[in-house]
């Protein structure tokens, strides 16, 4: 039987979890595969350090060059995180030969385009697939069993953090610093958790399948990222009483409203690729994913709707995806066919991102004003000046104090317009504090 022989860089979280896994299930692989899989080194950054996966001390190395260099190790296994070192470790292994796996959505979305290219030069492949959405095989999807489709739109729940967190903050009414908290101990969280409450772990990960949908690369600075950070239980439960749940999506599609005509270039409607937290109607599918799973609500020209759902981060549901890579990379391997599927083919020239100033949206305000009369008639005023339509008003009763919370529902808006009457409506004297505004998803463009 033929060997591959794989080095890893990091042994925490996902590198303990693909060190566990394939001594679990290599066996298993190697007689679907016909391929042995054996880990020759994992380069971590301490020696000594308890591990909650034991790794043999005979096979740990602190110097990642040993895994990149190694001419026995015929496949690098890239687990460390981060952009700068995990750059020039990826490009190493590249440069000496080697095919690449990796689960780092933040060096990809970085810099995806120049890796692919790199291996692509060497006759070596780099494989993601636990990039995006955990242990759902959404890269897959992408590029191989809807090839045959234009996708028309797709809307995921893509960080298992901000959907765990979201779940806990609705179910039991609590705030997010202690969910987070839960989140870090479960393995869920980035090293640097912001990158998930802020969105902008889910913006990479939209940003790479919006450039699989869409067949150019979509520069992470396009994707507009707003996270879970302000979303208050004051929403959440307003939002429960007018039948919809918060969920943080990730948006890609070729919007049929926005405010502006097809893109500068001829033929391209430009993309929307975009994060935010929405209110999600409790009766579509995604409103129902909950805790660390994710989903990815994908919608073909020729296939229909499609829906793809799974544990969306820890240990075990990523390692599972990188098992996926493990094996394609060794039936590569064994055929001598490393670019079979290429990571990601450029097929869209023209293509280009549209700027949220020109989406159109319905929205979710929530205001706190000062409970006298003619307040209302205020806000409705520079509402209507900006010709915005208000489909609801809520005024909850039973609130003390001098302030009241006041929920609008706004027909579709472009985001300028809206952001504008927003900024001059917080500028009344009746009103205090910030206004909240939420984007309602109604899927249906
Ligand atoms: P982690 O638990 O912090 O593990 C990182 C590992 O890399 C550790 O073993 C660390 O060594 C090692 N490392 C870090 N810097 C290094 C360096 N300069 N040289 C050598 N080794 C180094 O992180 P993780 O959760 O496993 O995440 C790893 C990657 O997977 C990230 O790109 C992350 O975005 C991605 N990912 C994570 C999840 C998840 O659910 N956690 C899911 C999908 C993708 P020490 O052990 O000695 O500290
Ligand atoms: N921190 C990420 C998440 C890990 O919570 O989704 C999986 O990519």
């Amino acid at each position: 039987m033929q060997k591959v022989t794989l080095g890893l860089i990091g042994g925490g979280t996902v590198g303990g979890g693909v060190y566990q896994a394939i001594r679990k299930n290599g066996e298993l692989m190697a007689s679907r595969l016909g391929v042995k899989l054996r880990i020759a080194k994992v380069a971590v950054r301490k020696l000594k350090k308890a591990r909650a996966v034991k790794i043999p001390a005979s096979i740990l190395t602190t110097d990642r060059s040993e895994v990149t260099t190694d001419k026995k190790i015929n496949l690098v296994v890239e687990l460390m995180g981060g952009v700068k070192t995990a750059r020039a470790v990826v490009l190493e292994a590249l440069r000496n030969g080697k095919s690449v796996v990796t689960a780092n959505k933040a060096l990809l979305s970085a810099h995806g385009e120049e890796l692919f290219e790199e291996a692509h030069k060497h006759g070596v492949n780099l494989y993601y697939e636990a990039s995006v959405a955990g242990g759902i095989p959404i890269i897959k999807v992408l590029r191989e069993a809807l090839i045959g489709n234009r996708i028309t739109s797709l809307y995921g729940i893509m960080n298992g953090t901000c959907n765990y967190m979201l779940t806990r903050m609705s179910r039991e009414g609590i705030d997010y610093e202690p969910v987070l908290a839960d989140a870090q101990r479960l393995g869920y969280a980035e090293a640097e958790p912001s990158l998930d409450v802020d969105g902008h772990d889910a913006a990479h990960k939209t940003g790479i399948l919006a450039s699989l949908a869409y067949g150019f690369w979509v520069d992470e600075k396009k994707v507009h990222v707003e996270g879970i950070r302000d979303i208050s239980q004051l929403d959440i439960q307003f939002a429960e009483k007018l039948g919809y749940v918060i969920k943080l999506l990730g948006v890609v599609r070729q919007p049929a409203h926005t405010n502006k005509k097809p893109g500068k270039k001829k033929g391209f409607v430009p993309i929307q690729a975009a994060v935010y937290p929405a209110l999600v109607p409790k009766d579509h599918v995604l409103a129902n994913i909950h805790d660390v799973f994710n989903a990815v609500f994908v919608q073909g020209d020729i296939v229909g709707d499609t829906l793809y759902c799974g544990h969306g981060a820890g240990q075990d549901a990523t390692a599972s995806a990188v098992l996926s890579d493990i094996a394609d990379a060794a039936l590569d391997l064994k055929c001598g066919s490393a670019n079979r599927v290429p990571s990601f083919v450029p097929h869209e020239a023209d293509g280009e991102v549209a700027d949220t100033d020109d989406i159109i949206s319905q929205y979710y305000v929530r205001l706190n004003v000062v409970d006298r009369p003619g307040v209302f008639s205020k806000i409705s005023g520079i509402l209507a000046k900006a010709n915005i339509g208000i489909s609801s008003i809520m005024q909850p009763e039973g609130h003390e104090g001098d302030t009241v919370p006041v929920i609008l529902m706004i027909h579709d808006a472009p985001n300028r317009a809206m952001k504008a009457a927003l900024r001059k409506i917080a500028g009344l004297n009746s009103v205090k504090g910030p206004p909240a505004m939420i984007r309602v998803e109604q899927f249906d463009r």
